[in-house]
């Protein structure tokens, strides 16, 4: 038995080695596929016929929701439109939006009033829906979907041709229309590497 005991600890040893070594080849994966996905999205305008199902538009709205907000306040809520009267509605009043009535389903995220910060924090929830914007963007991407960001806030008179045509409340604030659909197009994503706009202190 007291001959065993070096034999085991060489062996845990190994072992765990072994799981260190695995770990960092997972960490590698993920890094891998985050950057990837990241360099390769770009917008998608133009979509086939093939519906996105509901689980699907679900892995993208948990996507959206997993985005950093001040506060951990996640002052959002998003419109999922599949209606096609709507859709079609949106590509005729917004003029940058016209291929929505393309998409297979739109996803309208939104500012909530009811959790915006106060005092200085108030706009806050523009920078939390953006990033839940693009969170769903790269998971469309990353799950072979084609998607375009098209903008809605600032601009008052989208904000309420948005709300009336898709019957917004009152309290929710749109930011974007994101049309989603299986891409009809493939093109090359631009190359935006500006090293001389970093400025190192
Ligand atoms: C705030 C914002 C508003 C945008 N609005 C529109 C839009 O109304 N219509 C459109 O086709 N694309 C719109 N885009 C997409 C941009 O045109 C696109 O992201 C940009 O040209 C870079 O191309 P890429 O997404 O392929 O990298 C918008 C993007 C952002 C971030």
């Amino acid at each position: 038995m007291k001959h065993k005991a070096p034999f085991i600890a060489a062996i845990l040893i190994a072992a765990l080695f072994i799981s260190a070594c695995s770990s960092g080849k997972t960490d590698r994966n993920l890094q891998d596929s985050v950057l990837d996905a990241i360099a390769t999205r770009t917008s998608i305008r133009a979509y086939s016929d093939k519906p996105v199902d509901k689980k699907t538009v679900s892995t993208l709205l948990k996507a959206g929701m997993a985005a950093p907000t001040a506060m951990n306040t996640r002052p959002w809520v998003f419109y999922v439109v599949r209606d096609k009267a709507m859709m079609e509605e949106i590509s005729c009043t917004l003029p940058y939006t016209k291929m929505a009535k393309d998409a297979a389903v739109l996803i309208v995220p939104c500012g909530d009033r009811e959790r915006f910060l106060t005092g200085e924090g108030m706009t806050y929830w523009v920078q939390d829906v953006s990033a839940a914007t693009e969170n769903i963007l790269l998971a469309a991407h990353a799950m072979g979907l084609g998607a375009v960001w098209t903008g809605v806030y600032p601009i008052r008179e989208r904000i309420t041709d948005v709300s009336r045509i898709l019957d917004i409340a009152p309290e929710h604030v749109p930011l974007c229309v994101i049309p989603i659909g299986y891409p009809a197009e493939n093109p090359e994503p631009k190359d935006k590497w500006e090293p001389e706009r970093i400025f190192y202190r």
